[in-house]
């Protein structure tokens, strides 16, 4: 029987992970590791066949917890557990490079110890830094320029996966994607946020001008490249993962809007995020050479997905939204 070991598993993408690979893998089990901070949710887990799926609440930082924690002769350990909001990163960076850097190095020594036969790292295009208007899309050759204290530390996780095939000969693949979007994403991320405030009649805060670009993914496109990687990813390579969908930020948000029927008066232009990355675009051929994957989801229709998906599950979101959620808000909106 296949088994891969998954951590941060009840996040937005590694849930949606756990669900495609079980659904697509009949005889796959998975042992699934996560802290659940605020963004891990064990609803995001609702249906999975039990049998086949088991749940560790751990820490990846934690040497002694990961060892006890990862069975022997995984065939792969795919590693999306991470502190992922950039804006959260500007507040308080020591958590991400404690979660991100500190945190991958020991899953890599920990699945060097337990056998794992490949250790999937889930990373970013942020990696790359910024684009200016007219650059190509970034490359898996594009140097790494992060921006902000999330980017530097997803970079640094890379580093030292890449490190570890070189020095250790370990099976380490790595993916780097662009911005996803679909269901059960934590309301902090533009999308969601733009959602979920919108249903609220609530301000949309749109940082500058709008203008910067995002280059958008379906979950469900990622998770099927991340499967692909992790069965047919050669040794010691990277793949970037993208879609093709650039959108500047404003044109997203007013599309929100018209298909929810809402006045685009909700907009507030507020204060711009610092560092704050102008444009993304992936180039992902490599992967779609290599692994045989190709993106499905045309945007328009992922949108409207995902904004069904929020308009019929507000009971999941409004949940997300109280708590620790509002002091976060008003800390970082409170000023702008
Ligand atoms: P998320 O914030 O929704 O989920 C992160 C998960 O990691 C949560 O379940 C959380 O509980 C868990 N976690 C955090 N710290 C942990 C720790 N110390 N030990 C164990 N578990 C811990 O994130 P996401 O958006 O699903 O992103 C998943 C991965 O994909 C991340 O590595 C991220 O960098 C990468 N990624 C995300 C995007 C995106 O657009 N969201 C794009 C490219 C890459
Ligand atoms: O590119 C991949 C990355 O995408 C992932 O690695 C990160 O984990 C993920 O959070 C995401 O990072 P971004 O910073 O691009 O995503 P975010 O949803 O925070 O912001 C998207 C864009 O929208 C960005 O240009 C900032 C802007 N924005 C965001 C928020 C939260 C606003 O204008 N207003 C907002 O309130």
């Amino acid at each position: 029987m296949p088994m891969f070991v998954v951590t941060g598993g009840a996040g937005f993408i590694g849930s949606n992970f756990v669900r495609l690979a079980l659904a697509q893998s009949p005889d796959l089990r998975i042992v699934n590791i996560d802290l659940l901070t605020y963004a891990g949710n064990l609803e995001n887990l609702a249906g999975v066949p039990e049998d086949r799926h088991t749940f560790v609440r751990a820490d990846i930082t934690d040497p002694e917890a990961m060892a006890r924690a990862i069975p022997p002769n995984a065939d792969a350990l795919v590693n999306f557990a991470a502190e992922t909001h950039v804006d959260r990163s500007i507040l308080c960076p020591l958590a991400f490079v404690r979660t991100n850097v500190l945190g991958t190095q020991v899953l890599l020594e920990a699945a060097r110890a337990r056998g794992a036969k490949r250790f999937l790292q889930v990373s970013t295009d942020e990696v790359y830094g910024a684009l200016a208007p007219d650059d190509p899309p970034f490359t898996e050759d594009h140097p790494l320029a992060p921006s902000s204290p999330y980017a530097a530390s997803k970079a640094g996780a890379d580093l030292l996966a890449l490190a570890a095939y070189r020095t250790y000969g370990q099976d380490v693949v790595i993916t780097r994607c662009s911005n996803n979007y679909g269901p059960y994403q934590v309301p902090e991320k533009l999308i969601p946020l733009m959602l979920s405030n919108a249903l609220e009649d609530k301000p949309l805060p749109v940082y500058g001008d709008g203008r910067q670009v995002r280059d958008w993914i379906y979950t469900d496109d990622h998770s099927r490249a991340i499967l692909a990687a992790a069965t047919r990813g050669r040794p010691g390579r990277v793949y970037n993962i993208g879609a093709r969908n650039e959108r500047y930020n404003i044109d997203v948000v007013r599309g929100i809007l018209r298909q929810l029927g809402k006045p685009e008066s909700l907009i507030e232009h507020v204060t711009d995020r610092p560092g704050h990355d102008r444009r993304y675009a992936i180039d992902s051929r490599r992967a779609q050479q290599e692994l045989g994957w190709r993106p499905e989801t045309v945007f328009e229709e992922g949108l409207a997905r995902t904004i069904r998906w929020y308009r019929d599950h507000a009971d999941w979101w409004r949940r997300v939204k109280d708590g620790s959620y509002r002091e976060f808000y008003e800390k970082w909106y409170g000023g702008r």
